[in-house]
């Protein structure tokens, strides 16, 4: 029978305990992946207990706590803290989203953060989302029209038009979604994802863009658009409430309409 082990610098080992402060009324233990590729060492968990009673109502509350009071060398993105910059993006509890829209009460027993998953980590809770932005640009998310825009006037679109953007442009790229996706996970070297395809659509569906079928050729392709499989983990990760396997499906349905 065959055997399989992980590299051995895969394993993630038990890091240090940060123990909370004596006295402390409310404790609740965060269990956070910690690598740090100076090191060399193989990654590992470190537990920091806080006080819940003293801290904000967001893991990313606790983050920053234990950045700020505990341990400075905890690396991690945010910028909003309101659910708009998309970048504290990361696994907590088994499911992709924002720290700041995530509240510690919402989690049973230890808090368990992990970054992002399935994307190389830079260090800590930082995936490096070199590749995935590369994608984005490639499906060249902006407004292409050869048709001179009025003078002294933008490009207009009727209530209509306008309605067809809604549950796209609300998207933040925070990546939920994409790593969320099994057919992501294996073959995102080739596969767009459910982030980078639902942006396609946003300029596809756009009344004011007229590359649309430059735009569907692009993704004519067996691995860039035809390896979702409609598993659906992307629609449930979204934590803005969007989605992208419908968008998807919306590229088929064009890409069928359009060889009839
Ligand atoms: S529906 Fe498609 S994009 Fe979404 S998780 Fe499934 S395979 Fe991935
Ligand atoms: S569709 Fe949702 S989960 Fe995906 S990148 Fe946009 S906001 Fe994030
Ligand atoms: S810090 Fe901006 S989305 Fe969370």
């Amino acid at each position: 029978m065959a055997t399989f082990t992980l590299p051995k610098n895969s394993t993630i080992g038990q890091g240090q305990v940060f123990k909370a402060e004596p006295g402390a009324k409310d404790v609740r233990a965060f269990k956070i992946y910690r690598w740090d590729p100076d090191t060399g060492d193989n990654p590992r968990t470190d537990t920091y207990e806080l006080d819940l009673a003293q801290t904000g109502p967001m893991v990313l509350d606790a983050l920053i706590k234990i950045k700020n009071e505990v341990d400075s060398t905890l690396t991690f993105r945010r910028s909003c803290r309101e659910g708009i910059c998309g970048s504290c993006a990361m696994n907590i509890d088994g499911l992709n989203t924002l720290a700041c829209l995530k509240p510690i009460e919402d989690v049973k027993g230890d808090v368990r953060i992990s970054p992002l998953p399935h994307m190389p980590v830079m260090k800590d809770l930082v995936p490096d989302l070199s590749q995935i932005y590369a994608q984005y640009r490639s499906i060249e998310p902006w407004l292409k029209a050869d048709t001179p825009a009025p003078p002294d006037e933008e490009r207009r679109q009727s209530k209509e038009e306008r309605a067809k953007l809604d549950g796209m442009w609300e998207c933040i790229l925070c990546f939920c979604c994409s790593t969320s996706c099994p057919s992501y996970w294996w073959n995102g070297d080739r596969y767009l994802g459910p982030a980078v395809l639902l942006a396609a659509y946003r300029w596809i569906a756009d009344s004011r863009d007229e590359y649309t079928g430059e735009r569907l050729d692009n993704l004519e392709d067996p691995f860039r658009l035809y390896r979702c499989h409609t598993i659906m983990n992307c629609t449930r990760a979204c934590p803005k409430g969007l989605n992208p396997a419908e968008a998807i499906g919306k590229i088929k349905t064009l890409m069928v309409e359009r060889q009839g």
